[in-house]
């Protein structure tokens, strides 16, 4: 990691993240040591790695803009990592040019780059934040003097919940960021699965599990739970590159090999009384 001679609290150069492991398999340079030792063994037990975590990459942008596309302006972007190749902010504003984002990220590492890339951007704020602490997420006073919860809001997760066990605390957290949301708001999800490949999600499992980071790989049935009260777009949870493709994209023979699912959930309206 560049500079890292003077590392801010709460960052441990020994002990691997998450945020740090991924923006090694996406080539970033925002990783050390420790957490290069784990994506390099993450490429050894599953060689389509680099593929698979473009292929969400890519799923992130198609969602931000269908999201864009219906007419929401508001992006919160929950988990949302080290910036990468084509943030949340800048695939928006290409269709809603005045596009506002929240990004929240758990990790420090992850903050502490968002807000050196995005410090100036009056449109963006970052938050250091667990989305399963949803009233802590959506009292933050730099959140509430961007993002208007009376207007729609795309709320993105993806690539992050199957770092969250099954726990009441798990559920109650996704209704009160969907109660808390505009009928017209999209809820993006993205996640890791075996379904299809039990040994490989297996090795990948056992590899996170002793970075102190537990992976917890869900099956359609279970992602599907995690739309509760949103209504599903077509085609439902599907594997990430089979969810509207877009025209010339190369989509692999066994769309099980991404060993991810996805979705996009719409808020309906009230239901009138
Ligand atoms: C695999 S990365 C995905 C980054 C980005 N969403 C993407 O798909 O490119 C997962 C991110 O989720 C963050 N994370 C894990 N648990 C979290 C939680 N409870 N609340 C907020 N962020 C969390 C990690 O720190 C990490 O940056």
């Amino acid at each position: 990691m560049p500079g890292d001679h003077h590392l801010p609290t709460g960052i441990d150069p020994n002990r691997p993240s998450a945020a740090r492991i991924y923006d090694a398999f996406l080539g970033g340079n925002h990783n050390f040591a420790a957490d290069r030792a784990v994506a390099d063994r993450a490429r050894e037990l599953v060689p389509e790695l680099p593929g698979i975590v473009q292929a969400n990459r890519a799923f992130l942008r198609r969602a931000v803009r269908f999201a864009a596309g219906r007419g929401i302006r508001q992006f919160l972007d929950l988990g949302s990592g080290i910036p990468a190749n084509g943030n949340v902010h800048e695939v928006a504003r290409e269709v809603q040019p005045e596009a506002r984002v929240a990004y929240v990220d758990l990790d420090p590492t992850a903050v502490l780059h968002a807000r050196e890339i995005l410090g100036a951007d009056p449109r963006t704020v970052v938050i250091q934040g667990d989305l399963q602490r949803p009233e802590a997420v959506l009292t933050d006073l730099h959140l509430r003097g961007l993002l208007d919860l009376g207007e729609p809001v795309c709320v993105l997760m993806i690539a992050v919940l199957h770092f969250a066990p099954d726990s009441a605390e798990l559920t109650a957290a996704l209704r009160h960021y969907r109660d808390a949301v505009a009928p017209g708001s999209c809820l993006a999800v993205s996640h890791a699965t075996g379904t299809a490949r039990a040994e490989e999600m297996e090795r990948f499992v056992d590899l996170y599990n002793r970075t102190g980071t537990p992976l917890v790989p869900r099956d359609r049935r279970r992602v599907e739970a995690l739309f509760d009260g949103w209504d599903l777009v077509e085609p439902g949870v599907v594997h990430s590159t089979e969810w509207h493709p877009d025209p010339g994209d190369d989509v692999p023979g066994d769309p099980a090999a991404t060993l991810t699912y996805v979705g996009v959930g719409t808020r309906p309206q009230a239901a009138p009384r």
